[in-house]
């Protein structure tokens, strides 16, 4: 009886603390506030880190060599207080109410569905984007080809889309939405998708025609099911841990190429870049690797698509002491991506850089394991809109200008690649 008393008192403590369950069976952020951390240690990184694995309270959305971004829940925030001042590190307050920028999403998401057709004035469900996609390929049956990954731990078709024009082209594979709250990215992919099909400017018809499209909307498709439906701010997959309550790997540290060399990824199942028990042990991931390995001989160029930070990021990703052997290209063929993007009248600004060198050490992520593993030698991360305004929860009227940024920046990016001879056919197709 009192045990069962205790139990109850912890069990309302910890729910108290934690999000909260709304209604409609979601996670609920009410007062979840952001905050940039900087710090310049690496053992105050460590401490903060250390905090972010209280996924009830804290939970990590960015880092970078030099701060962090964490979101706090209110009835942790002493706590992180004091932290913050134990450890000597000056945070900046950026979101003060997450469940606000999410009712806000919401709300958009709800406007835009009464229009009833499938756009990018809001973000579409995985449901919404399959049956779009089976819309799109009765339409364009002749330059479409629908292809399957695989399946997901949950059992979901993880699909893509190949657009090609005529024979003889580049490839360029797309992988998006590996990262569940990302949502910008599938918005973005999916946009593209339409550009290449609908698209009357030159500009477009001849990016579109003379490059072979390989896309993936959603990779991570029990994540973003999840996030739809459960909690916004999921990032992992979804399969269990045989060592740990927590749930779900970073599939973008779960590729079998350095796997956790470096500190590059977290051996702990509640940390949000938990590498998973082996490389592969995710079957998004395993399935991944197994397509693109039958296709490698035509892909030339491989695009991960993520959010937020702004960065087009270049292997390698698990180490700063060395460089790939044709970095000075991949700086330039980034370089070209920054500058489109900066042209547009948005003026938004892109870093460009090794992984590893400018933002931390990440190993086994998708770019790194096509560079090193199956020989493609132009390969990215694109971290998309914003820089922390609104992080992960990005308004859908930005959905638009984020995808054009993307469109002429990949242009720029191809044609830099087209100069350095880095399109030319790797086998006759
Ligand atoms: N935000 C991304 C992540 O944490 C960036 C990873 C980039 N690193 C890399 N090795 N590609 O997964
Ligand atoms: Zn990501």
């Amino acid at each position: 009886m009192a045990i069962n008393s205790v139990l109850v008192a912890l069990t309302f403590v910890v729910l108290a603390q934690g999000a909260s369950l709304g209604q409609d069976g979601r996670l609920r952020y009410d007062n979840f506030s952001v905050y940039k951390v900087k710090f310049e240690t690496a053992e105050q990184r460590s401490i903060l880190r250390k905090l972010a694995e209280d996924r009830e309270n804290f939970r990590l959305w960015h880092e970078a060599k030099d701060e962090l971004h964490l979101m706090i829940s209110p009835g942790a925030f002493n706590e992180f207080d004091t932290e913050i001042q134990r450890t000597n590190v000056s945070a900046n307050l950026f979101i003060s109410n997450v469940q606000e920028l999410i009712d806000s999403e919401e709300e958009g998401n709800l406007k835009a569905s009464r229009d009833g057709t499938f756009g990018w004035k809001k973000y579409n469900s995985l449901a919404e984007i399959y049956a779009w996609l089976d819309e799109i390929l009765v339409a364009y049956p002749v330059i479409t080809e629908s292809f399957i990954l695989g399946q997901s731990y949950e059992g979901r078709t993880i699909r893509g889309i190949k657009i090609s024009y005529k024979s003889n082209n580049p490839g360029v594979f797309i992988e998006s939405n590996i990262h569940a709250r990302e949502w910008i990215t599938s918005a973005t992919a999916t946009w593209l998708i339409n550009e290449f099909l609908t698209s009357e400017d030159d500009f477009v018809r001849n990016l579109a025609e003379n490059h072979d499209w390989y896309i993936v909307p959603v990779l991570n498709v029990d994540g973003f099911v999840y996030t739809h439906e459960k909690d916004r701010m999921w990032r992992k997959t979804r399969q269990p841990s045989e060592i740990s309550t927590c749930i779900g790997v970073d599939p973008n540290r779960n590729y079998d190429s350095h796997w956790m060399e470096n500190d590059g990824a977290s051996s702990n199942p509640c940390a949000e870049d938990y590498g998973g028990p082996n490389p592969f042990s995710e079957p998004e991931i395993q399935a991944m690797s197994d397509y693109v390995s039958s296709i490698k001989g035509k892909i030339n160029v491989m695009l991960a698509f993520h959010s937020y930070s702004q960065l087009l990021l270049s292997p390698y990703g698990h180490t700063k002491e060395e460089f790939p052997p044709n970095f000075d290209d991949l700086l330039a063929v980034a370089k070209a991506f920054g500058d489109a993007v900066e042209s547009l009248p948005y003026g938004t600004v892109y870093r460009y850089g090794s992984s590893a060198d400018i933002l931390y050490p990440a190993s086994g992520a998708t770019n790194d394991w096509a560079y090193n593993e199956q020989g493609v030698e132009i390969s990215y991360t694109i971290e998309y809109r914003d820089t922390g305004r609104y992080g992960f929860i990005l308004p859908p009227v930005q959905i638009i200008p984020n995808a054009e940024e993307a469109l002429v920046g990949i242009a720029a990016l191809l044609d830099k690649c087209e100069e350095l001879g880095y399109l030319r056919l790797k086998t006759t197709q």
